[in-house]
């Protein structure tokens, strides 16, 4: 016989379910697709706590949310460089979850991470050369692509990376990420460090990127630039989500100006 409390009990159960079971369908035939994930580095701690994402093909995501939310252990756990503990990671329909980040290469997926994104010490064109190091014969057309979204690097393709500033590192380690020619590009905070002005010509770039057609997934501490730019956007908050909705309507709830966009986002 069930008791008032055991029926209020299986009714909890069934809610969280079917949750669950609604989660798992979001995002049903996407590009690239994250369900429930929990991973981290040292064992015993989970630093992403069961994220969801999906990327359309031809879509612009963003990711925005506080320091220390897992923003790049997220990215990093899409290309295979962190433990997945639970959850799911499809590409095109394909689990990929824990595939090793030459295997992701190989299948499509682009990754520029935060820091250390380029060889100092090989020219530009070493540097795009690296890029596609599996499939030399494919450099000629794959750099007229390059050079057609950067033609600064092409014109100055014999200088050494290390000598370049902070905004034309971005664009050579953004280069050779796409030599292969990926169909999702994963970019962690490509606008770090840069000028106001460099800023804005990394969006610019990431849109002309995107409008090539190669879905980008950004993680971005701009926030506001971010969400201008893309389709649609997260809000990461210690390792789980905290709000999804188009670039514009995350732009303009209350809740997250109030919680992660500040006063900026009267600006
Ligand atoms: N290599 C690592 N080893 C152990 N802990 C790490 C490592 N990298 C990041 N963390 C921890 O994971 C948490 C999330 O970091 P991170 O994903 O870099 O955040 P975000 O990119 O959102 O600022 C932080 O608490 C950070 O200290
Ligand atoms: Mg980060």
């Amino acid at each position: 016989m069930s008791t008032p409390l055991g029926k209020a009990k299986d009714e909890a159960v069934q809610a969280a379910s079917a949750a669950k079971e609604q989660r798992q369908r979001e995002g049903e035939g996407s590009l690239v697709r994250v369900v429930d994930l929990v991973a981290g580095y040292v064992p015993g701690v989970d630093i992403l706590n069961g994220c969801d994402l999906h990327c359309a093909e031809g879509e612009l995501v963003g990711i925005i949310g506080p320091n220390g939310a897992g923003k790049s252990t997220l990215l990093k756990s899409l290309f295979g460089l962190v433990d997945v503990r639970s959850g799911m990671v499809t590409l095109k329909g394909q689990d990929i979850t824990g595939k090793k980040a030459h295997e992701l290469v190989a299948q499509g997926v682009g990754f520029v991470p935060q820091t250390n994104n380029v060889f100092p010490r090989l020219s530009i064109e070493e540097n795009l050369q690296m890029g596609l190091f599996r499939d030399p014969k494919r450099y000629a057309e794959r750099f007229d692509y390059v050079a057609q979204l950067f033609p600064a690097l092409a014109a100055r393709r014999k200088q050494r990376a290390g000598s370049l500033s902070g905004g034309e590192r971005q664009m050579v380690a953004m280069g050779r990420a796409l030599m292969p020619g990926p169909s999702v590009l994963l970019l962690d905070e490509p606008s770090a460090g840069l000028s106001p002005a460099l800023q804005d010509e990394v969006f610019l770039r990431c849109r002309q990127i995107n409008a090539t057609g190669v879905s980008i997934i950004m993680v971005e501490q701009n926030a506001r630039r971010c969400l201008q730019i893309c389709d649609r956007g997260y809000v990461l908050d210690q390792g789980r989500n905290a709000y999804t909705a188009s670039g514009k309507d995350l732009m303009n709830d209350p809740k997250v100006i109030e919680l992660y966009l500040g006063t900026l986002a009267k600006a």
